[in-house]
């Protein structure tokens, strides 16, 4: 038996407005939720239980994740209080069943990667290891863990989002997954807000306790903000990221009940939500459209997230925004780069526009 705790009880703050109703793990890509596409990946890597250590929004997750449904047991553990990732981890302990030298997989619940997940544990059991770090190269290390390592694979240090340029001493991320012994959850201090990152790695390293990283330069992405959720939704769809959820990879994905015009172009790895309607003209490229949502005749939404219930009105142009649910964008607007509109606002017609010509 191999056990999983997957971390899904952050507040998805990056992810606003998205987040406000759906904690972040929950929201839809390619068709399901997010933690779907993970929980689905670990079972096929030999998970049999998975303890989803929720806090946020923990009413969503105990709605909707139905363990028999996915083919794994999901015991489901909520923080009265958000305990930090490590307090999280450690929150978990009572709910686990593995021995004490036995290793435990721990997941943060946003990341999506191809990491052969069988093959992380098998080298932290026969390295005798304490923990074994999932890393992963990244072009801008700044937002992540940092976790360089010695010509052996042990770990030197862990230097959690690096404020300094001195701080930045390699290319090599936490990429968010480990596999702990379980003694060492055991150790985290209980009833209070820990950081693996900032606290408990740490502490193994000045306690000289063995951790390893293993590097792997396949997939990886953080969906924590609105561009990198738009990226791995596409990459879903298009197959470039691997999920057991997603049966057959294509173009673009249609959910149940959504109604499309015959001349509606849909490209890039688009999802188009249940019940959604896309009108006449529309193209929708590499973006995410919830259930619900519907599309005015000839507008053009790229690279964007529409709300669930959201209405773009006739010739919007939506690139690179965020729209939240129910609310409803006016005929002829143009959002663009990074504008995120709240749930239930309401845009007048022609309210904002940026072209020359308009
Ligand atoms: N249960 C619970 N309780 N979960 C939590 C809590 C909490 O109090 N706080 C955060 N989490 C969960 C989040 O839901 C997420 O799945 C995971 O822990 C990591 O939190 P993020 O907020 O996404 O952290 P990050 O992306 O800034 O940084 C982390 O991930 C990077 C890789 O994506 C760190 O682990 C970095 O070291 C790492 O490089
Ligand atoms: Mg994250």
């Amino acid at each position: 038996m191999t056990e999983a705790v997957l971390l899904v009880g952050g507040q998805g703050t990056r992810l606003r407005p998205l987040t406000i109703n759906t904690p972040k793990p929950m929201l839809p890509v390619a068709g399901v939720p997010f933690t779907v596409h993970q929980i689905t990946r670990a079972r096929d890597a030999g998970v049999t239980r998975i303890v989803l250590a929720t806090s946020y929004r923990a009413d969503v997750f105990q709605e909707f994740i139905d363990g028999a449904d996915l083919g794994i047991e999901i015991v489901i553990a909520t923080e009265d209080q958000p305990l930090g990732t490590g307090g999280a981890i450690r929150h978990a302990l009572p709910y686990l069943q593995s021995g004490a030298n036995e290793p435990v997989l721990v997941f943060n619940g946003d990341v999506l990667s191809g990491l052969d997940i069988d093959a992380l544990v098998r080298h932290h059991v026969d390295g005798g290891a304490d923990a074994t770090l999932y890393l992963t190269p990244v072009a801008d290390p700044r937002a992540f863990g940092l976790v360089p390592t010695d010509a052996f694979g042990r770990v030197t240090q862990f230097l959690e989002k690096p404020q300094t340029p001195e701080e930045i001493v390699t290319d090599q991320i936490n990429a968010g997954c480990y596999v702990f012994r379980r003694s060492v959850i055991d150790s985290i201090p209980g009833g209070r807000s820990v950081s693996v990152e900032r606290e408990t790695f740490p502490a193994l390293l000045a306690a000289n306790s063995l951790v390893q990283g293993v590097v792997d330069r396949g997939y990886w992405l953080d969906l924590g903000t609105p561009m990198a959720f738009v990226q791995g939704s596409r990459d879903l769809v298009l197959g470039i990221a691997p999920s057991p959820a997603v049966p057959k990879p294509g173009a673009y994905l249609v959910l149940d009940g959504a109604e499309i015009a015959s001349d509606a172009v849909l490209t890039g790895g688009s999802t188009i939500g249940r019940c959604a309607q896309i009108s006449a003209g529309v193209v929708v490229e590499g973006s995410v459209v919830f259930d619900d949502a519907r599309i005015a005749d000839g507008a053009r939404v790229t690279g964007s997230i529409i709300g669930a219930g959201a209405t773009v009105g006739a010739n919007c142009v939506i690139d690179g925004a965020v729209i939240g649910d129910g609310a409803s964008i006016g005929a002829g607007n143009e959002l663009l780069a990074g504008v995120r509109i709240w749930p239930g606002v309401q845009l007048a017609p022609g309210a904002l526009r940026f072209s020359s010509d308009a």
